[in-house]
C-alpha cells in the first residue's frame, strides 16, 4: 500500500506519539542511527516494521525505553554486572540482551526467550519515548540489507511511500548502530561491536568476543541479524589493507577504468592525493575514528549516488571504535578483504 510519507519537525513530536499510539510505524532519530519504531506491546504494529523494511521474520528487534527504571517490566533475572553496565552506559549506545518477561510479544524477539533493550541518548528519542510510555521496538530504519540511515533523507530514500512519517532530527551522532551484548551467558558475550567499545566494557566486566569454541566464527552465534549481508551499496566493495594498499588499489582499478566504469576509493583525507584518477570518498582526518564512524554510512550511500561500479576501502586498525567500523565494512564488502 502506497502512503504519503510525512517529514515531521522536532516540534511535531506529539504527532509521532499519536501515530505510534495508533499502532503505526514512525522513523525517529537516535544517537546511533535512525530507528523504525512501533509499539512493542502491539504485535500488529510490530509486524508492520518487518513489512516496511522487508526484514526477515527471524531477526529480533531492540526495544527502546525512555527511563532506565522501566526495564524491570520487560526483562527479568538481571545479573548485577548488567546493572553495573546500565548505570554506566545508559542512556547510550549499548544494547543488553536479557531474559524477557511475558509482556514482550513473540514477534518482537522472533520467538526467543530473550529481548534486546536499550535507552537511547538522544533528546528527541527520549522525549518521544517518555511521551508514549510504552517500549518502542525499532530496527535501523533502512530497507533490509542497505546501510543504516544517519540522516532523515536516507530514511526517505529507502522507505518513501512505505511508512507514514519520519521525525527529522538532523544527522545522528555516532553514526554506527549500538553495541549489542548478550548478558544471559557467562562471561557476557559481545554480539555486535559499537560505540561502547569492547575496551570500555572490559574495564568493568569480563566479556567474550570472537573465536567461539563451537563456531570459531564471530558472525554465527546468537545475534540472528549478524548472519545477513548488511550495509551494502550497489557497488562491489573491497577492503584493502597493508603496506602496499595504494599501489594495489590503483592496479585493481585499471580493469574498471578501461571499461569506463566508475571506481571509488574510501581513504583518509590526507591520502586523497595518492588516487588522482579515482573518485575519492574522504574518511576524515587520518586516524579520527569518531569522524569516520559518523560519516561511514553516508559515504557508502554516496557510492550509489555517484553510480560507482566498484568501491575500494582502506582498512583501519581494529582497536576501540575501529572494531565496530571494520565489522560493518567487512559486511559491506561481503567479506572480500585483500591483504597486501
Ligand atoms: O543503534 C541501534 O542499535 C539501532 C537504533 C535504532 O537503536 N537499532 C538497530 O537495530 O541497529 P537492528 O534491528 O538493525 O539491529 C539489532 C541487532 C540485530 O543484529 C539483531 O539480530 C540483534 O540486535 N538482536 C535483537 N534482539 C536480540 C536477541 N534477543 N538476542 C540476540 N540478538 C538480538
Ligand atoms: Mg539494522
Amino acid at each position: 500500500m502506497e502512503l504519503t510519507t510525512r517529514m515531521l519537525s522536532p516540534g511535531e513530536i506529539s504527532e509521532a506519539v499519536r501515530l505510534l499510539a495508533d499502532g503505526r510505524v514512525v522513523a525517529f532519530p537516535t544517537e546511533t542511527v535512525y530507528g523504525l519504531g512501533a509499539n512493542a506491546l502491539d504485535p500488529e504494529a510490530v509486524k508492520a516494521i518487518f513489512r516496511a523494511k522487508g526484514r526477515p521474520q527471524d531477526n529480533p528487534l531492540i526495544i527502546h525505553l525512555g527511563e532506565i527504571a522501566q526495564v524491570e517490566e520487560y526483562v527479568k533475572d538481571i545479573p548485577p554486572q548488567a546493572r553495573l553496565l546500565m548505570d554506566e552506559f545508559w542512556p547510550g549506545p549499548l544494547t543488553l540482551v536479557l531474559k524477557k518477561t511475558e509482556q514482550i510479544p513473540q514477534v518482537v524477539t522472533a520467538g526467543l526467550d530473550t529481548v534486546a533493550v536499550r535507552v537511547p541518548d538522544h533528546p528527541i528519542a527520549l522525549d518521544l519515548l517518555r511521551q508514549t510510555g510504552f517500549p518502542v521496538a525499532a530496527p535501523s530504519a533502512n530497507v533490509s540489507g542497505r546501510p543504516s540511515p544517519t540522516r532523515a533523507e536516507h530514511v526517505l530514500f529507502d522507505l518513501n511511500g512505505r511508512i507514514p512519517a519520519i521525525l527529522d532530527g538532523g544527522e545522528t551522532g555516532w553514526g554506527l548502530e549500538s553495541t549489542v551484548l548478550d548478558c544471559t551467558v557467562t562471561p557476557f558475550r559481545l554480539l555486535r561491536p559499537g560505540g561502547v567499545t569492547l575496551e570500555d566494557l572490559r574495564s568493568l566486566v569480563p566479556v567474550q568476543y570472537g573465536t567461539d569454541a563451537d563456531s570459531g566464527d564471530e558472525e554465527a552465534p546468537r545475534s540472528p541479524g549478524m548472519k545477513y549481508q548488511h550495509y551494502a551499496p550497489e557497488a562491489d566493495v573491497y577492503i584493502v589493507t597493508g603496506e602496499r594498499t595504494a599501489t594495489k588499489i590503483l592496479e585493481l582499478s585499471e580493469t574498471y577504468t578501461k571499461r569506463g566504469e566508475g571506481v571509488g576509493v574510501m581513504t583518509w583525507n590526507e591520502r586523497a592525493d595518492l588516487y588522482p584518477t579515482l573518485t575519492v570518498l574522504g574518511m576524515g582526518p587520518q586516524g579520527d575514528y569518531e569522524a569516520l564512524a559518523h560519516s561511514l554510512y553516508h559515504l557508502l550511500r554516496q557510492a550509489d549516488v555517484l553510480g560507482l561500479k566498484v568501491l575500494f576501502i582502506e582498512g583501519v586498525s581494529e582497536d576501540n571504535l575501529g572494531l565496530a567500523i571494520m565489522n560493518r565494512l567487512r559486511r559491506a564488502a561481503d567479506h572480500r578483504v585483500i591483504k597486501t
